[in-house]
């Protein structure tokens, strides 16, 4: 196979994008709250000694975060972007761990861990990217031990029918492929592989003011910067994308939110 023949690798987490997203979230991270959310979702578990998956792990944040303060026997960060992955390893060796932490580039479907042989699945902000709930609820089931959490903050839509036109205007400015679903769909879809203890937490207030907050940063103190890493048209279109969600954060559509269930 030619050069030209080979195919391009999947890229929709660009470095202006993931530079512009660490400024504002914190370095490693790509998802709002930094650690303080990661352990949020995480609160009263205890994860010592257990074998753990971040399912779409970014640049690392969370991933190293939890490696290093939640003594688990392994972690595995996946995520399906070349360029992620090789930064989540640059990060976990500036954090010089490296014995319990690995990294992983996997194609979308099904995870890459046998069945029964994890304690728990994390994820941070990831699953709106997978269409299909049920299938995943299903595989995620399918990886846990008895006993195994399921621990995850994600995108979740307030509306069950169609978008407003100012979610449709925030959805194709963000420009990233959504899989958005309401929290209804991913209840059902828990049970519906066998899950227990299934908790959902709104996210929708902490976040509607910690946006207001980015995005004000983003035109204050970090904009000289930004410009300079980024250049003018790109953050500019970042500020909007940041103006838009603000909109559909106030509207109730657009509702960060906690998930933890249980594999009986
Ligand atoms: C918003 S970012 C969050 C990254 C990280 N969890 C964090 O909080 O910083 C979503 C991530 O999910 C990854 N992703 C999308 N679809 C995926 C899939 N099917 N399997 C694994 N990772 C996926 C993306 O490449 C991206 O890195």
């Amino acid at each position: 196979m030619t050069t030209s023949d080979a195919p391009e690798p999947h890229q929709e987490y660009d470095d202006d994008l993931t530079a512009l997203l660490q400024a504002v979230w914190g370095e490693g991270f790509m998802s709002p709250g930094g650690s303080d959310e990661v352990d949020r979702v995480l609160e009263g578990l205890d994860l010592t000694g257990l074998a753990a998956l971040d399912l779409g792990c970014g640049l690392g944040g969370a991933t190293v975060h939890i490696a290093r303060q939640y003594a688990v026997a392994s972690i595995v960060g996946i995520d399906i972007e070349d360029n992620l992955i090789e930064a989540c390893v640059e990060l976990a060796s500036r954090a010089e761990l490296a014995d319990n932490v690995q990294f992983l580039k996997v194609e979308p479907g099904p995870l890459p861990a046998a069945d029964a042989s994890l304690d728990m699945v994390f994820s941070k902000d990831a699953i709106i990217h997978i269409a299909d709930k049920h299938a995943l609820a299903g595989d995620i089931f399918r990886c846990l031990r008895p006993g195994g959490w399921f621990a995850a903050s994600d995108w979740l839509a307030g509306y069950t029918g169609a978008p407003s036109p100012e979610m449709e205007a925030y959805i194709e400015a963000e420009g990233l492929d959504f899989g958005l679903a309401s929290a209804s769909v991913y209840e059902a879809a828990l049970g519906a592989a066998g899950f227990v203890d299934i908790r959902v937490a709104d996210r929708n207030p902490w976040y509607r003011h910690e946006a207001r907050r980015e995005r004000d940063n983003m035109k204050g103190s970090l904009y000289a910067g930004l410009e300079s890493a980024v250049g003018t048209e790109f953050l500019e279109r970042q500020i909007d994308v940041w103006d838009k969600m603000i909109i559909v954060l106030d509207q109730g559509e657009l509702r960060p939110t906690h998930l933890r269930a249980r594999k009986p």
